[in-house]
């Protein structure tokens, strides 16, 4: 699906940085030491065997997760606005019958997915580029079986209204700023909203929270990071949200 330039120049990160971010993401201090781990150790404890499963990565990037989810036993259905990060999934898991990856805006839905079909969906780090969940969380519970599980991550509301333009906690606000992850500052827009705007978009869609988590950084961050494992033991960063369909 084309995405226009609006949505090309928000997710410019991942359209003109794709190689440089999915270079970045294999081994930085954020993604691999802090969120990673703690996506994963949630899932583990909920179902680590993932033998026969069907699962969904929501704005997968450059496939780290479709790696770990195919280390589980998984097939993997993993969808990204960014054609760059499309292709380079694409390429890095070519052959493997298992993977079938498309590029898809998410804000748009789950057009081409069928009702009831994925025993998990997955998405770090993408729902903060959606200004409305609702109809995202809406989707994800109906391509989801009875029982299955929704497991994402996304900025923490308690750090990002630190940078809230107007001040007030309440609003939901798009918020642009410089990044530097791949090296050079780029500029990134996503939204802030408060903790029950977040909650409420997911428990109104269909699901219970079975777990809420604000993630713990790896020993190794200690020793090769320590201001940032400091940072990241003292302040909010990111919320992690382990979901159970409703029968
Ligand atoms: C921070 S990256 C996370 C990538 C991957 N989940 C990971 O944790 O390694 C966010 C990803 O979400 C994608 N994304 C942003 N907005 C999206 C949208 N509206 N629809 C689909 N994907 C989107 C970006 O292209 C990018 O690849």
């Amino acid at each position: 699906m084309p995405s226009n330039n609006r949505q090309e120049q928000m997710n410019e990160m991942y359209n003109r940085h794709a190689q440089a971010y999915a270079k970045v993401v294999k081994d930085n201090d954020y993604n691999a030491e802090f969120e990673r781990p703690t996506t994963l150790a949630m899932l583990d404890r909920v179902m680590s065997d993932l033998t026969g499963k069907n699962v969904l990565d929501l704005g997968c990037g450059s496939g780290e997760y479709v790696a770990e989810l195919l280390a589980r036993g998984a097939r993997v259905t993993a969808l990204d606005l960014a054609a760059p990060m499309v292709e380079l999934v694409q390429q890095r898991f070519v052959g493997d019958a298992r993977v079938h990856c498309y590029q898809q805006d998410l804000a748009l839905g789950l057009p081409l997915e069928q009702d009831g079909q994925y025993d998990l969906v997955l998405s770090p780090l993408m729902v903060h580029y959606l200004e409305d969940q609702r109809p995202f969380f809406a989707e994800c519970a109906r391509v989801l079986k009875p029982g299955g599980r929704l497991l994402f991550s996304t900025h923490s509301p308690v750090a990002d209204a630190e940078a809230s333009p107007s001040g007030n906690y309440y609003a939901r606000e798009a918020i642009t700023e410089q990044w530097d992850t791949v090296g050079v500052p780029v500029t990134v827009t996503f939204y802030r909203r408060s903790l029950s705007e977040q909650i409420g978009a997911v428990t109104q869609s269909g699901f219970v929270i079975t777990a809420l988590e604000e993630g713990t950084p790896t020993k190794r961050l200690r020793q090769r990071s320590p201001e940032t494992y400091q940072r990241l033991t003292t302040q909010p960063n990111f919320l992690f949200v382990m979901a159970q369909k409703m029968r």
